[in-house]
């Protein structure tokens, strides 16, 4: 097995990789049971760069480089960086690897860069979102979270609904679970916003369909993972406001099927799901958030080399 360094593409991590994070994962998750610190990375600087809004990426690595022991640095809101004065991105990840984190987390909109910071830095980089284009660890924690609820990463029918065009999440996750046999994805959008041909190109072992109404692919689904629209990424405006409602998840509309999958979202959510699914057994994205920790442990473990 190839030791992980720079973490940029799912598709960078092989098969055993992905089984090791899992197995340690679920190790921490039991050992931070009662605990509040593992104490296996106390002289270690975990440096979380994000140029791009984020809540629980950028929490759940600033909490798990803390259980592990870690300290974790972070970088601060751009408006108080010097970007604002016209530094380059090139520079800015020179700098920071200049002052010698372990590792480096690293969110920025542009598609690829996250590969240009880790050419240029020194400290392994992990991609916490590039644009559109992926966010692999994202997937680790969804394929973690499908483990835990089902007890397979093999064999399962996922749904994966709504904007697909943009969604980092959904390019992640497919090639995450191409990785292991028996696995169907139905990629259920409005024909604008469709999964990549990119995506798609890149995928070896995953049988995939597309499907632009959830009604009736609900009862052949194991798991249906929602995505937002992602407003920011549309250049016309007016198009966001003419597909943002396309598909809604709502317990009303979740309670008209026998047999239901479990439903997963990367979250944050805007109006694609609907708070009263919280309280219902299948819903299990509040879980999926906390996974990231736990995940996030594992490959700082890792990358890190601890
Ligand atoms: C996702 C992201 O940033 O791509 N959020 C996350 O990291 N959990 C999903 C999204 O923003 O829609």
């Amino acid at each position: 097995m190839e030791r992980i360094k720079d973490v940029i593409s799912a598709i960078d991590l092989d098969r055993s990789n992905v089984e090791l994070i899992l197995s340690e994962a679920e190790i921490f998750q039991k050992q931070l049971e009662g605990k509040r610190c593992l104490h296996i990375a106390d002289d270690r600087i975990v440096m979380t760069v994000f140029l791009e809004p984020s809540t629980r990426t950028r929490l759940s690595f600033q909490f798990a480089a803390t259980y592990l022991g870690a300290r974790a640095m972070d970088f601060g809101a751009t408006e108080i960086s010097s970007i604002q004065k016209g530094e380059t991105f090139e520079d800015t990840i020179r700098m920071v690897d200049g002052y010698d984190p372990d590792v480096i987390v690293l969110r920025q909109g542009v598609p690829g860069n996250a590969k240009i910071a880790a050419d240029i830095s020194r400290a392994p980089v992990i991609n916490a979102g590039d644009g559109a284009n992926e966010h692999p660890t994202q997937a680790l924690t969804d394929i973690y979270t499908i483990k835990r609820e089902t007890g397979k990463v093999s064999g399962l029918t996922v749904g994966i609904m709504g904007d697909l065009k943009h969604g980092r999440t959904v390019s992640s996750l497919s090639y995450m679970l191409d990785k292991f046999g028996g696995n169907t994805v139905i990629y259920i959008a409005p024909e604008e916003l469709q999964v990549r041909q990119e995506v798609v190109s890149k995928l070896s072992k995953l049988r995939y369909e597309k499907a632009d109404s959830v009604e009736g692919v609900m009862e052949d689904i194991d798991i249906l993972y929602v995505t937002r629209i992602q407003k920011e990424r549309f250049s016309d405006p007016t198009e966001y406001e003419r597909l943002k409602g396309s598909y809604v998840i709502s317990r009303n509309f979740l309670e008209k099927f026998k047999k239901r999958p479990l439903i997963m979202h990367p979250l944050p959510r805007v109006d694609e799901l609907t708070n009263d699914v919280d309280s219902m057994k299948e819903a299990k994205y509040f879980e999926q958030a906390r996974n990231g920790v736990y995940v996030r442990m594992a490959l700082l473990k890792e990358v890190m080399d601890l």
